[in-house]
């Protein structure tokens, strides 16, 4: 049992958390979006779970291809494990998703938070989707809410909803481990951006205390890291560390504090460089868009972001 924080700051005991259970955890980093990709190992099965997968692209070239997916596919495969689960912690707007090519070789469920409906709704508009594309985050396996689990082996597995960065943005939390998403980098690293539509640095702010109140020494897997001052990249940390010493929201930041300096910041930021394939494709699970004649085809909405 664990203290920690609900949705309107309340303390509440919740009973899913589990430090025992250590998960074996693999990232794997791609260099061309700063992305780590987590495989997610059962200790007592040989149950596994993929947390956002990455799908390559030339955009330049309007090319796909699949190394970083055949990885991690090719892991599962020489451990004889059964992938349960392709998570996304989110609508990614920096990398696309291998969720369906990954689901089509080895099986698994596709999973991401229930807001991925206002998403789809917004970015529908933005990319003058017509009819077909359904806003109903039917194109998932599992839309899940706050507080839901599900199981990998006999690990009970814990979706938070973390919006702030994007509606649908949810933590994992799995044993003694539990998966960022884009709430917060690593200590040097900061938060987040919080403008994309849909993004609100207050309720940044919120979801990264949730975050904060869970165990100390739970272990914390981000989703990005940029090496920032020219260090190595790493992904791992725990919930003490970002309390004390994320750059962001450690040592006690206010609210106020943290939204006036995320919102100058963002003002400052260049938009992803894949954002406008990463949002089609990944509002859809991860599928690529198709024209009338069923040909993969992406668009470029002008001054529509
Ligand atoms: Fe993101």
């Amino acid at each position: 049992m664990a203290n920690w924080l609900d949705r309107e700051g309340k303390a509440m005991a919740f009973s899913h958390i589990d430090l025992s259970i250590v998960p074996q955890v693999e990232g794997f980093f791609d260099p061309a979006s700063n992305t780590i990709s987590y495989l997610v190992q059962d200790p007592s099965t040989a149950s596994c779970a993929i947390i956002d997968s990455v799908l390559d692209i030339d955009y330049a070239a309007g090319r796909i291809s699949y190394e970083s997916a055949d990885q991690l596919i090719e892991v599962v495969k020489s451990r004889n494990l059964s992938l349960e689960w392709i998570i996304e912690t989110h609508v990614h707007a920096d990398h696309l998703s291998a969720a369906p090519y990954i689901q089509d070789k080895i099986g698994g469920k596709i999973g991401v938070g229930s807001r991925i409906t206002e998403v789809q709704d917004t970015f529908g508009k933005v990319f003058n989707e017509g009819t077909d594309f359904q806003r109903d985050g039917s194109q998932f396996d599992a839309l899940f809410e706050d507080g839901d689990t599900y199981k990998v082996g006999e690990m009970t597995c814990l979706a938070l909803a973390t919006p702030g960065h994007t509606p649908a943005c949810m933590v994992h939390v799995i044993g003694n481990a539990a998966f960022a998403g884009d709430t917060l980098f690593m200590p040097d690293g900061g938060s987040a951006r919080a403008d994309f539509p849909g993004g609100d640095a207050g309720e940044l702010y919120d979801s990264i205390q949730r975050v904060l109140s869970l165990p100390d020494e739970m272990r914390l897997f981000i989703c990005h890291d940029y090496g920032p001052g020219g260090r190595e990249v790493a992904w791992e940390t725990t919930v003490g560390e970002q309390k004390d010493k994320n750059i962001h929201v450690g040592g006690g930041k206010s609210r106020d504090e943290f939204i006036a300096f995320r919102t100058e910041r963002d003002a400052q930021l260049a938009m992803p460089k894949l954002i406008i394939p990463s949002l089609q494709v990944n509002m859809r699970a991860g599928e690529i868009p198709q024209d009338e004649d069923g040909k993969p085809v992406l668009k470029v909405p002008i001054n529509g972001l």
